[in-house]
């Protein structure tokens, strides 16, 4: 495969002053993207510009923020009265407040999830109108582990990045026919400025970086994350709808999958509560299962094993 070049490419890149967000952009513009850097820290915005600028690149920042439809706008508006489109945009921009559910404000929960998904709502709308009249386009969501497994300490975090993999999997299903690609990324990479200034629980905090984080942690770098955010940014990259983890060297999916199972004995006849506590552990065993591709698929897979033929 030839490499993979953005020239005349036009990318957002959100929450893109520091870390992660800073990597995509600094790697999309050495690849010929002309990048817009938005970031609510606009000093750090400017930084990442003038390092793309030295590189010889092209970037221009944006202090908006993501959590607002007025912010979303003007975002994406800053990307096509300066670079003339939008092609790639990837929503990166994140906070957190982690502590124990019991003591978290509603407050607390709406500030994430208006940057989390409010935010991927926001930019992503205006972006999707030009890609859908262009028919073309590539979106990269960002989720988190903590969406995805059981983690004490970050409800508010946790439902935000879960229903990222929602909002990714509905929009790949709408993009499909438009040629817009939508991916979620489960990055492992660290240095996160939003952790340092929240303050998990401490028995969580010794739990967490004993282990296997521990042992990752001189891998796990932004350079070791970005390789596939680039390879989903490109027009090579035909995927859409899936959840990628990365870090420190590995790459993988993760999937929901529907187990085999447990079937009623006759047909038309309810389980009664006590047959299904009976079965449970049948019906959560996950030596067999399938990954369907799309909802009515479920409903494939049920007819399936009830022995009814799909029409
Ligand atoms: N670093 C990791 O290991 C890791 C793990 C899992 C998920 N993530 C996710 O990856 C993304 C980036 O993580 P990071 O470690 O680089 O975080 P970071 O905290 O270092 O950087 C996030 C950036 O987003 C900006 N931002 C916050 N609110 C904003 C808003 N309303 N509008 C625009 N910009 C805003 C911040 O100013 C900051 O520069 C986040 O979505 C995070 O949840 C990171």
């Amino acid at each position: 495969m030839s490499q993979l070049d953005f020239t005349g490419q036009v990318a957002i890149v959100t929450g893109g002053g520091r870390n992660l967000g800073r990597g995509y952009c600094l790697e999309l513009a050495r690849r010929g993207a002309a990048v817009v850097v938005n970031d609510i820290d606009g000093d750090a915005a400017d930084a990442v510009v003038e390092e793309i600028e030295r590189e010889g690149g092209k970037g221009l920042a944006s202090r908006d923020t993501v959590a607002t439809a007025y912010g979303g706008k003007a975002i994406v508006a800053k990307a096509v009265e300066s670079f003339g489109t939008v092609d790639i945009l990837v929503n990166n921009a994140g906070n957190v407040r982690a502590g124990d559910f019991a003591d978290l404000s509603l407050d607390d929960f709406e500030a994430v999830l208006a940057v989390h998904l409010n935010g991927a709502f926001c930019v992503t709308q205006p972006a999707w109108r030009i890609m859908r009249e262009r028919g073309r386009g590539r979106i990269v969501m960002t989720g988190s582990a903590a969406g995805m497994y059981p983690e004490q300490g970050y409800s508010e975090y946790a439902t935000a990045k879960a229903g990222i993999i929602g909002f990714t999997r509905a929009l790949a299903a709408e993009g499909r026919d438009h040629g817009i690609h939508v991916n979620a990324i489960l990055p492992q990479a660290g240095g996160s400025a939003m952790t340092s200034t929240a303050g998990p629980i401490a028995s969580l905090k010794d739990a967490k970086f004993a282990g296997p984080d521990a042992s990752l942690g001189p891998y796990k770098s932004v350079e070791a994350v970005s390789p596939l955010v680039v390879y989903l940014c490109s027009p090579e990259c035909a995927h859409t709808g899936l959840a990628l983890s990365a870090g420190a060297g590995w790459f993988g999916r993760v999937f929901v999958g529907l187990t085999n199972g447990w079937t009623t004995p006759e047909l038309g006849v309810p389980a009664t509560a006590e047959e299904v506590a009976r079965h449970f552990d049948e019906i959560v065993d996950t030596e067999r299962y399938e990954v369907p591709d799309g909802a009515s698929d479920e409903l494939g897979h049920i007819a399936k094993r009830l022995g009814l033929a799909t029409g």
